[in-house]
């Protein structure tokens, strides 16, 4: 053989064994703090993911909107410009799945005991299978915790809502209930919500205290209702292709990591609320209010009829089984 052809089979077996070892790469993009029951999730499957497939997979992953914004992450993961996202439950809707906007309806999940009922029996299972006909894999849902209400003005009783414009994720059933609170929902991406709270662009609006103290929203807004209103959790999901078409011992592999950094994710997410409410008090800037049972009562009536208007677009079986999931969570107490 001539000295040219065998240096050329040694570089074609070079590439070949270069290119068989390049680690399966996943781009796992979101929009909030990396220090946040997210984050934290995030970078747990980072770790147990290349530890569990020895190098062959590496993951990247890409806190605070830096890659994509909420509504263009759900596009690349489509694309599969990423393959890991975990977008909140209240943004499903512009993908055509608007059955995960049940999450929304307030108080509807009244306790972490409920919403583990659901999450991990046949209607979480159900619903993370609607998803497959968008071309996406839904491998695990991950909690952040309950919302409370901010605002430069005082939220306290139905009345305080009065012509507030409160920023709202993008989901028909939260403007349902700020309409039934008597205030003014303004759809924003997560991403836009600080600025838009600094410049008066809005009044207020809702979160967990994790996000609100990693966002430094607090240092913008005024008051804080302890309302507990309504549940921010997400489900994470891949890219149905990328997923279907890893080899199938990494495939499960990935599966017991994502299985771990769940049980993790879901274990911290309390303190990291509790933690993040305590910086607000602590910073100072923002006054801190819990609603008393009168004035909590009050909010819970006010928000019932919430669940009779958007039964059309999150469907009525669906909402009724929440409901028995609720109940059986607190007949179990
Ligand atoms: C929001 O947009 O307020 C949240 O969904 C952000 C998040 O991912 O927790």
């Amino acid at each position: 053989m001539k000295l040219k052809s065998i240096l050329f089979a040694a570089a074609t077996l070079f590439a070949a064994s270069a290119f068989a070892q390049a680690p399966i790469m996943i781009k796992f993009s979101h929009v909030v703090a990396a220090d946040t029951p997210k984050g934290k999730g995030a970078q747990k499957f980072k770790e147990l993911a290349e530890a569990a497939t020895k190098g062959r997979v590496k993951v990247e992953v890409y806190p605070n909107s830096q890659l994509y914004k909420d509504k263009e992450e759900l596009e690349a993961l489509q694309m599969g410009a990423v393959q890991m996202l975990a977008p909140s439950l209240s943004k499903f809707g512009p993908l055509g799945v608007k059955e995960f906007e049940v999450y929304d309806i307030p108080y509807i999940l009244p306790s972490k005991a409920a919403l583990q009922r659901v999450n991990e029996g046949p209607v979480g299972k159900s619903l993370l299978k609607k998803l497959e006909p968008k071309g996406i894999v839904g491998l695990a849902f991950w909690d952040n915790g309950f919302k409370e209400m901010t605002s430069n003005k005082p939220i306290r009783s139905m009345g305080d809502f009065k012509g507030q414009k409160l920023r709202i994720q993008s989901s028909k059933v939260l403007d349902a209930q700020m309409r039934a609170l008597g205030a003014n929902p303004q759809v924003l991406a997560f991403s836009e919500v600080y600025q838009a709270m600094q410049t008066g662009v809005v009044d207020g609006g809702e979160n967990t205290p994790s996000n609100i103290y990693t966002q430094k929203m607090h240092e913008v807004q005024k008051h804080l209702t302890v309302s507990d209103h309504g549940y921010i959790g997400y489900a994470v999901i891949t890219n149905k292709k990328f997923w279907d078409g890893l080899p199938a011992d990494v495939r499960s592999q990935l599966e017991g990591a994502m299985k771990e950094a769940t049980r993790y994710a879901n274990q911290i997410a309390q303190q990291e609320n509790d933690e993040a409410l305590e910086g607000i008090r602590k910073a100072g800037k923002t006054e801190v209010y819990k609603l008393s049972p009168q004035e909590k009562a009050e909010w819970r009536k006010a928000l019932l009829p919430v669940q009779k208007t958007v039964e059309d677009r999150v469907g009525k079986d669906l909402i009724a089984s929440f409901n028995r999931e609720a109940a059986a969570a607190d007949a179990a107490k």
